[in-house]
C-alpha cells in the first residue's frame, strides 16, 4: 500500500510537516507521499476541499486558518476534536472522513518528555497566556492530565471564559487581564504562551512582561519560528526553565501518523534535527 497524505492550510510553503512525515514513512518502512495542498483564502474553500476529497487521499493534516472550517466537510469527529472544536488531522477510511485533534496530545507529550516532574504534582499552578484555538486544546489536555489549577490570561475576557467552561467542578480557573498576570507571574509553576505573538517576522514582540517571573518556573512557548522566541529568551535570562514549541509540532505529527498508519514512530531523536532544520531557514 502506498499512503497518500497531505497538508491543507495557508500559507504552508515553509511547513516542515512534509519533512517530518517523510522521516516517519522511512522509519516505518512504508511507501507514501505527503503533499502540500495550499488553499488560498481567496478561493472557495468548499470547492477546493471537495476536490481534495475526490482525489485518492488516505488522510491529511489541517493547519491555520482551516482547523474549524474543515469540520463542515467531514462525516464525523472523534470526542477530543469535538470538545476542542478544531481538527488538525483527517483520516479517510471505508469511504468516511473523520476529524481528529492531535495538537493537545502533541503538546502534553512534549511537555511530559521535557518536564516529567510537573506531572507529579497535579496541584501545580499553571497559567495559560492567550485564549485562542491553541489555548483551548492545551487547556483540554491539562484537564485530561488531572491538573486542577489552570488560570487563563487574555486580552479578551470572554474568550478565556469560554475555554474555562471545559473544566468541571474540581477545576480552579481564574480569568484575568494580561496586566494582572504580569503582576502574579511569580506564583506560577508553569506559564504557557499559546498565541502567535513573537513569531517571525515580529521576533521582538512578547505578550506580557516577565519581570516578576520566578526562577523555579517553567516557561513554555508554542511559537517555534524562531526556535528561541524573545519570550523564552527573557525567561532563560531570568533563570527559569524553558520549553520549546517545535517539540509540539513533532509530537502532534507523531500521533497523526499513527492515526493514518497504525504505527507509532519514535520521534524523540528527531527533536534536534527538526530544531536544526528550523534554525537553518
Ligand atoms: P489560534 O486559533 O491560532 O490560537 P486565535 O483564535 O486567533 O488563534 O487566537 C489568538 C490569540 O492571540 C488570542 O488569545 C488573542 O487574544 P484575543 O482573544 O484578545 O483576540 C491573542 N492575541 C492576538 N494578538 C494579540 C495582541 N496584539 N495582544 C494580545 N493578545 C493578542
Amino acid at each position: 500500500m502506498k499512503y497518500e497524505l497531505g497538508l491543507i492550510g495557508y500559507p504552508i510553503k515553509q511547513s516542515l510537516s512534509p519533512w517530518i512525515h517523510q522521516q516517519f514513512l522511512i522509519k516505518a518502512g512504508l511507501e507514501g507521499n505527503y503533499s502540500m495542498q495550499e488553499i488560498n483564502p481567496d478561493e472557495s474553500f468548499g470547492e477546493e476541499i471537495e476536490e481534495i476529497k475526490s482525489s485518492r487521499f488516505d488522510g491529511f493534516n489541517v493547519t491555520v486558518p482551516y482547523k474549524k472550517r474543515i469540520i463542515n466537510h467531514l462525516d464525523q469527529m472523534d470526542e477530543d476534536a469535538q470538545t476542542i472544536g478544531a481538527v488538525n488531522t483527517v483520516v479517510h477510511r471505508d469511504g468516511e472522513w473523520t476529524g481528529h485533534n492531535t495538537d493537545w496530545i502533541g503538546y502534553i507529550t512534549s511537555l511530559k518528555r521535557h518536564y516529567p516532574s510537573i506531572f507529579q504534582n497535579k496541584m501545580s499552578s499553571i497559567l495559560l497566556v492567550g485564549a485562542g484555538g491553541a489555548a483551548r486544546g492545551i487547556y483540554y489536555g491539562l484537564l485530561k492530565e488531572g491538573f486542577i489549577r489552570i488560570d487563563i490570561a487574555n486580552r479578551t475576557q470572554s474568550s478565556a471564559e469560554a475555554i474555562a467552561e471545559l473544566g468541571d467542578t474540581t477545576t480552579q480557573t481564574s480569568i484575568m487581564a494580561l496586566e494582572s498576570a504580569e503582576k502574579r507571574l511569580g506564583t506560577y509553576d508553569l506559564i504557557i504562551q499559546t498565541t502567535n505573538i513573537g513569531m517571525k517576522p515580529n521576533v521582538s514582540d512578547t505578550i506580557i512582561s516577565l519581570d516578576q517571573l520566578h526562577e523555579n518556573s517553567i516557561v513554555s512557548d508554542i511559537v517555534y519560528q524562531p526556535i528561541k522566541t524573545e519570550f523564552l529568551h527573557q525567561a532563560s535570562q531570568q533563570g527559569a526553565s524553558i520549553h520549546y514549541g517545535h517539540t509540539m509540532l513533532l509530537y502532534q505529527a507523531q500521533y497523526a501518523f499513527e492515526l493514518w498508519t497504525s504505527k507509532k514512530i519514535p520521534a524523540d531523536d528527531m527533536e534536534e534535527l527538526l530544531k536544526h532544520k528550523l534554525e537553518g531557514r
